[in-house]
């Protein structure tokens, strides 16, 4: 079985729930702290051996190409005023050996034909499917990635990360069911986009990350719309599962939803709380706060 080399990360979405910040950039181009939301998701990539970076891009691509770019002038103007360290962290956000690839979703079909026309970057090889706007922050271990690419090396099936809902917000979230094989690997027996809270099979909701065989492919051309009038990846899984077997799997992190304003925050707020330079000064000021 071969390893995981291509993460692809949609980010073609109209991000209406964080306009008017999303009228000329992509949500996320959203800094959490001193980094963009893109950047988190591509670290995590990158650290589970992940080479291929394809990007699925829509109106905003700019500061999203330009960000995985290099930036001569900025980086000459660096090295003249001798500032190494930032230099270095400038070069660090595309390491040397990792390649990007950016492709146009000419409209915002769904989360389903963003994954769909990324098929040309892909090729014929089980992939990783990143929503860089679930942030997972797992500080004391592998990232959610690397750990999905270890269940991958083990099941030799599709992956979906999933974590536990109150069943009433079942609606926000694609739902699977199905027996445990293990502590935190359950085999998926149904996956059902955005049901009604009376609907859903189970309390386990799917989050942003997948790795996914290339049999989907074959199952996005034929989705047809469905919740939100989008294509959804949901969907297509649902009939893949037919076929092939598919694992939810339980990460180990937390998973803060930056496509909402209150998880945005959230991640902010943490975040900044482990941050080296800002932890100390930041929690003071919370605890100044009159709540
Ligand atoms: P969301 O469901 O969060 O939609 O997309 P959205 O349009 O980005 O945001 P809101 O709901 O209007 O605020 C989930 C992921 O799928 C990508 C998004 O960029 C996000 O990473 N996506 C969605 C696409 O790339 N293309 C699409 O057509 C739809």
């Amino acid at each position: 079985m071969k390893a995981i080399h291509t993460a692809v990360f949609p980010v073609a979405g109209l991000g209406t729930r964080f306009l008017p910040a999303t009228k000329a950039i992509a949500k996320e181009m959203l800094t959490v702290v001193d980094k963009p939301l893109i950047q988190y998701a591509s670290e995590e990539a990158i650290n589970a051996g992940i080479t291929n970076l394809v990007f699925v891009v829509g109106r905003t691509k700019n500061a999203i190409i330009d960000h995985y770019d290099k930036a001569y002038e900025l980086e000459t103007e660096l090295a003249l005023r001798h500032k190494d360290a930032l230099l270095d962290v400038v070069a660090d956000v595309v390491p040397d050996n990792i390649h990007c690839v950016f492709i146009r979703q000419s409209e915002a079909k769904g989360l389903g034909h963003a994954v769909l026309c990324a098929r040309p970057a892909v090729g014929d090889e089980a992939f990783a499917v990143i929503l860089p706007d679930d942030l997972i922050n797992n500080t004391n271990g592998n990232g959610c990635i690397k750990q999905m690419v270890d269940v991958y090396a083990q099941y030799h099936g599709s992956v979906i990360g999933t974590q536990t809902v109150d069943v009433s917000e079942s609606d926000k979230y694609g739902m699977v069911s199905g027996p445990k094989l293990s502590e935190k690997v359950a085999r998926v027996d149904e996956i059902v986009e955005k049901p009604l809270p009376s609907a859903a099979p189970s309390d386990q909701a799917v989050v942003g990350r997948y790795i996914l065989t290339p049999a989907i492919f074959e199952k996005l051309l034929t989705t047809e719309r469905g919740a939100g009038n989008e294509i959804q990846l949901t969907d297509a899984l649902a009939e893949l599962r037919k076929t092939e077997e598919i694992y939810a799997y339980s990460f180990d992190g937390r998973r803060y939803d930056c496509g909402s304003k209150l998880g945005y925050l959230e991640a902010n707020v943490e975040l900044a709380l482990q941050h080296d330079d800002l932890a100390e000064e930041f929690c003071s000021f919370l605890k100044k706060l009159e709540l």
